[in-house]
């Protein structure tokens, strides 16, 4: 098979494209020939050395993709030959043939393409965790998204506003802004501009995948109001006082999605909640970037560039 691959960590340069023995699948398992392979924040920090990655000689990044159903291990009688699925969490998913545990594999409805499905998978089904596990907002409620314009935060903001919730977000550039005020959003927020001294305590809820921002989206929940905490896009928080939080009753939740993703049935239920949101045209997915596999370091740079708005997808090539 040909896969995007890398022997030690570092910056996008450590990255290599080459050929690497197909992989071999159990009786529960489904190979899958990947069409697109979605590019997350998380493979930079398992590129950087910084984040859980799978044992694994030379090591593979990538979690998910979409692609052909070309081979059933014995067990397996729910999925078919040529079947499409998508799947959000199984390694080394940035190679052309993946091993896809069968309790992985999400089926999609066909009315939605390709590079949709690929587009929204881990993303998706993050923003649908965040939203509905962790924050549980109230029709009304209002809540600030943190990096809206980035792959999470729009959906995220789509999902919450067909939810009833008044969504408004930050994000750093004019053309970003534009395109989070197109998703719905009531108030949009220049990063760099002063901006935050005057939304102190405004929010129910503030959902922060940036990191470095966590003081500031305590400032700028209510009493009583949470922040959700799911990633470091913008680098490592400081610590949080605890004992602060007690005193405003301010509450921090934070969770990973692979907690939520347990079972065959938990990943069908969620996607399907998802693609629901697609399907009645709540969310709609802006294009992604595609680049080739093989051109693996450029799609790294381009997300690490902060310059990126909505996916990244890698296409395998292999497919005719
Ligand atoms: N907890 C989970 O289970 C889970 C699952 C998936 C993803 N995540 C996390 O979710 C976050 C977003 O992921 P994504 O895939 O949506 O990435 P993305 O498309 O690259 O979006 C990240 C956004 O963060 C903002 N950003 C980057 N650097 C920043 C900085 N220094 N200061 C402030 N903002 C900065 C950028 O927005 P602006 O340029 O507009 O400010 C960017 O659009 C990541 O932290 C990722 O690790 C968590």
């Amino acid at each position: 098979m040909k896969a995007l691959f890398f022997k030690t960590f570092g910056d996008a340069n450590v990255l290599q494209y080459g050929t690497l023995p197909d992989p071999q699948i159990g009786p529960e398992d489904l190979l899958v020939q990947t069409h697109y392979i979605g590019l997350n924040f998380a493979d930079i920090y398992r590129r950087r050395g910084t984040y859980h990655l799978e044992p694994h000689t030379p090591f593979i990044d990538g979690y998910e993709g979409l692609g052909q159903i070309v081979a059933i291990g014995s067990d397996v009688t729910t999925f078919t030959l040529g079947e499409r699925v998508l799947f959000v969490d199984v390694p080394f998913a940035n190679a052309s043939l993946v091993r896809v545990p069968r309790d992985h594999a999400i089926r999609v409805p066909s009315a939605i393409d390709d590079k949709t499905a690929a587009s929204i998978g881990l993303q998706g089904l993050t923003a649908d965790f965040l939203a509905h596990d962790l924050a549980r907002n109230h029709v009304g409620d209002r809540v600030l998204i943190h990096g809206i314009s980035g792959g999470v935060g729009q959906l995220l903001a789509q999902m919450l506003i067909a939810d009833g919730v008044q969504v408004a977000g930050v994000t750093s550039t004019l053309a970003k802004r534009e395109i989070a005020l197109k998703l719905g959003t009531s108030r949009v927020f220049l990063r760099h501009s002063d901006w935050a001294e005057h939304e102190r305590g405004h929010f129910d809820t503030v959902f922060d995948g940036v990191g470095v921002t966590l003081p500031l989206s305590f400032d700028l929940v209510g009493h009583r109001g949470s922040v959700v905490f799911y990633g470091m896009a913008g680098g490592l928080p400081p610590k949080i006082d605890a004992v602060n939080l007690l005193n405003q009753s301010k509450s921090l939740l934070t969770g990973d999605l692979w907690d939520y993703l347990t079972s065959f049935e938990a990943r069908q239920t969620r996607s399907t909640r998802l693609f629901r949101y697609v399907l009645n045209g709540a969310i709609k997915v802006q294009p992604p970037t595609i680049l080739p596999l093989a051109d693996g370091r450029k799609a790294h740079e381009l997300l690490e560039s902060g310059k990126s708005t909505g996916k990244i997808l890698l296409e395998s090539g292999s497919f005719s």
